[in-house]
């Protein structure tokens, strides 16, 4: 069953006039007759007009029902090339602005778009005409910026959740690129051409392609999925902060959130970067090679002080802690019973990850109150293995003892024996 489409109930959310009757079709819903559109494109020789039939088997909107006149326009009820009659609202080939006409007139119909999915949000065109997209096509009229089609290609249009979808997760980066990486097409607005490669060399891609963790942010994660725009200053945070929420908590209360937002200064990009962000180490921290605090502190001074005493601190849990685990897999292999100890160890870790997160605070004592329990932990722990350790010793040498009790006392039975045969 096909639902129909009311053509003159074209959303008010498109802001551009519709030559009048252009879009009015009277839906192949009309017949139960075979797709005529469909047959005789399929017919012909040009891959270019029979392409779009074999790819659109498999297009969400075939699965639901609707056919080639539900964008083109036309009448299929009509014979041959009198079907693609302009006044039967025949559209041919949508371009620019047109794109948008077309989705639009279901997408961002709510009512009708809830017969369907009433999950499914409505408010893309919308979105879309505020995004730098967006505000070119229809401020500028440049058709070099993407429409619907450019990210959800026509005739292969998938939901997300699908991975062979253009908008999957893991093939949205390749989207984007596809226009964001071509240096030919992006040379007339002098921005840069690297996201593509730089995003591939972060340890989000790493996350979502290698480790397939969904929840790793890929392009549309941080500029929007159709209000696409570069974060501003005020809100990088924010983008972050959506998954990172402890870590932007912490930044937010910091000396750093304050002077940041004053100077222009983006956030957690401005240490962590936006499209190639790498795995983190201690290193970053201090006034060492490395440490992302000396691009703007001095050493001995200031925040530079305070970055080389967190440092510090967090060098001496992770020291305690590599001792005690060590210990207690020495004793562990020499088969001692050291499961609760290492079961204990665990909250060092824990503690040192918290040391890590509380950075962000740029607040020494948050630091250090993590590194103090941790140090706790570890303590416990060093004392412990080293007791195993001593029992092991003890047992060794109460071995050897009884070892030599029993080599004596079999030496002088043997002795016994032989003194007894020579007797006899
Ligand atoms: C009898 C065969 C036939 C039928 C029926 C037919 N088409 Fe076509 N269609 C063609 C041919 C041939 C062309 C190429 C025309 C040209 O290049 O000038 C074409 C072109 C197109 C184009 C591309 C227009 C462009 O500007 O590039 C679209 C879109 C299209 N048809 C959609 C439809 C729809 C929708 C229907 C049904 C309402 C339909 N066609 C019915 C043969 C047909
Ligand atoms: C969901 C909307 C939608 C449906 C349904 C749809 N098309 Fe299209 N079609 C488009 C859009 C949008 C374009 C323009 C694509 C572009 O510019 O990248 C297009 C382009 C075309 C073209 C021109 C291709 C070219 O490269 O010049 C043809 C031919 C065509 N469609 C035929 C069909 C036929 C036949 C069907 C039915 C089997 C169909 N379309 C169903 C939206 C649709
Ligand atoms: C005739 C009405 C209609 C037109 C025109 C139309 N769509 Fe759809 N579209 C739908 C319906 C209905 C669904 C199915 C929703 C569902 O089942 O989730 C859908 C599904 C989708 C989905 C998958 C949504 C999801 O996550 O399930 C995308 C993406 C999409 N359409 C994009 C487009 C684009 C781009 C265009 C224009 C080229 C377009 N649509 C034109 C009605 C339409
Ligand atoms: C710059 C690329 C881009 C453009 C342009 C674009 N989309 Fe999308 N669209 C996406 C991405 C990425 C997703 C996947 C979002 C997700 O993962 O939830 C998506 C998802 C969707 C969905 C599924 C529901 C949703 O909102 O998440 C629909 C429907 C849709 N788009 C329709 C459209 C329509 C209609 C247009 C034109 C007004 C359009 N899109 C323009 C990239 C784009
Ligand atoms: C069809 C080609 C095309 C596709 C696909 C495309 N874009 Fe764009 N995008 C452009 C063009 C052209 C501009 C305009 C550049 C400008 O104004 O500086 C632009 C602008 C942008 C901007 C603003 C840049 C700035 O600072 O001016 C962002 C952010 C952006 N796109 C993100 C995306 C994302 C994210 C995707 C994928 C979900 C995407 N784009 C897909 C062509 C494309
Ligand atoms: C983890 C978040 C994040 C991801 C993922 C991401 N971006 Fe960005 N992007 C940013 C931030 C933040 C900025 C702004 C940098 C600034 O203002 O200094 C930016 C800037 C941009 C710009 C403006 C020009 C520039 O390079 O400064 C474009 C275009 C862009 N990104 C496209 C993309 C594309 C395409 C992808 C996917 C391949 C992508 N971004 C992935 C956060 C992200
Ligand atoms: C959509 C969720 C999401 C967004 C948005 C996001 N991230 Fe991530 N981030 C992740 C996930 C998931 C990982 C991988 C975690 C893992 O595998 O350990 C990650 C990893 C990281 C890492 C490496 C952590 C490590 O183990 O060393 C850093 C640093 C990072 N993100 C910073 C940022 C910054 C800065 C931004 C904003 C520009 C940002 N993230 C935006 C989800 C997100
Ligand atoms: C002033 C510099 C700076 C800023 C700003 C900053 N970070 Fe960090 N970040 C670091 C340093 C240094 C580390 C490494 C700490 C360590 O391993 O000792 C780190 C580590 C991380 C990690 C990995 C933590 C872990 O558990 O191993 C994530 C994720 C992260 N930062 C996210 C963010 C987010 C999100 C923001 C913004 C809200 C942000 N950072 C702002 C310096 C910064
Ligand atoms: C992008 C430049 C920048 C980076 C990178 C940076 N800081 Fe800062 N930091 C500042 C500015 C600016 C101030 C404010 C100085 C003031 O209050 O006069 C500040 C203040 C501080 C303060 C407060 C000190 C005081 O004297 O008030 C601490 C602590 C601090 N930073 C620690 C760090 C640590 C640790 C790192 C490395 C993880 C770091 N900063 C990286 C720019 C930076």
């Amino acid at each position: 069953m096909i639902r129909r489409v009311d053509w003159s109930g074209l959303l008010v959310a498109v802001v551009i006039a519709v030559p009048s009757g252009a879009l009015r079709a009277q839906a192949a819903a009309d017949s139960a007759a075979p797709d005529m559109c469909a047959s005789c494109h399929a017919s012909l020789p040009m891959e270019r007009l029979a392409g779009p039939v074999t790819l659109f088997a498999d297009d969400i909107h075939a699965h639901q029902g609707f056919g080639c006149v539900d964008c083109h326009g036309g009448d299929p009820t009509a014979p041959g090339f009198a079907s693609m009659d302009p006044r039967r609202g025949f559209v041919g080939r949508p371009v620019g602005r047109q794109v948008l006409q077309v989705c639009g007139r279901c997408h961002s119909d709510a009512g009708f778009m809830r017969q369907y999915n009433p999950g499914l949000r409505v408010d893309q065109v919308v979105e879309y005409s505020s995004s730098v997209h967006g505000q070119r096509l229809m401020g500028q009229g440049d058709t070099a910026v993407a429409t619907c089609v450019s990210c959800h290609p026509a005739h292969q249009i998938r939901p997300p959740s699908d991975s062979r979808s253009s908008v999957a997760p893991e093939n949205v980066a390749t989207t984007c690129g596809a226009c964001h990486a071509d240096t030919v097409r992006m040379q007339p607005y002098g921005i840069p051409t690297n996201q593509l490669e730089r995003y591939q060399e972060s340890a989000h891609w790493e996350a979502l392609s290698a480790l397939g963790d969904r929840s790793a942010p890929t392009c549309n994660d941080c500029h929007g999925n159709h209000g696409a725009a570069p974060p501003g200053v005020g809100w990088v945070g924010n983008v972050c902060g959506q998954c990172h929420s402890v870590m932007a908590d912490y930044f937010a209360t910091s000396r750093h959130a304050q002077v940041f937002t004053a100077m222009g200064i983006p956030g957690c990009a401005a240490c962590h970067g936006n499209h190639a962000i790498a795995r983190t180490n201690d290193t970053l921290l201090g006034v060492g090679d490395g440490a992302v605090c000396v691009r703007c502190h001095v050493a001995g001074a200031g925040g530079g002080l305070v970055a080389a005493s967190m440092r510090q601190a967090i060098d001496s849990l992770h020291a305690s802690f590599m001792l005690a685990d060590s210990l207690l897999q020495t004793a562990e292999q020499a088969g001692m019973e050291v499961s609760q100890p290492q079961f204990d160890l665990e909250n060092a870790q824990t503690a040192l990850l918290q040391a890590r997160t509380a950075v962000h605070t740029f607040v020494h004592d948050s630091v250090q109150r993590h590194v103090d329990e941790g140090l706790e932990v570890t303590a416990s722990a060093i004392t412990r293995g080293h007791g195993a350790l001593d029992d092991l010793r003890f047992r060794r040498v109460g071995l050897g003892v009884s070892t030599g009790v029993i080599v004596l006392l079999i030496g002088s039975l043997v002795l016994r024996i032989w003194q007894l045969e020579r007797a006899s």
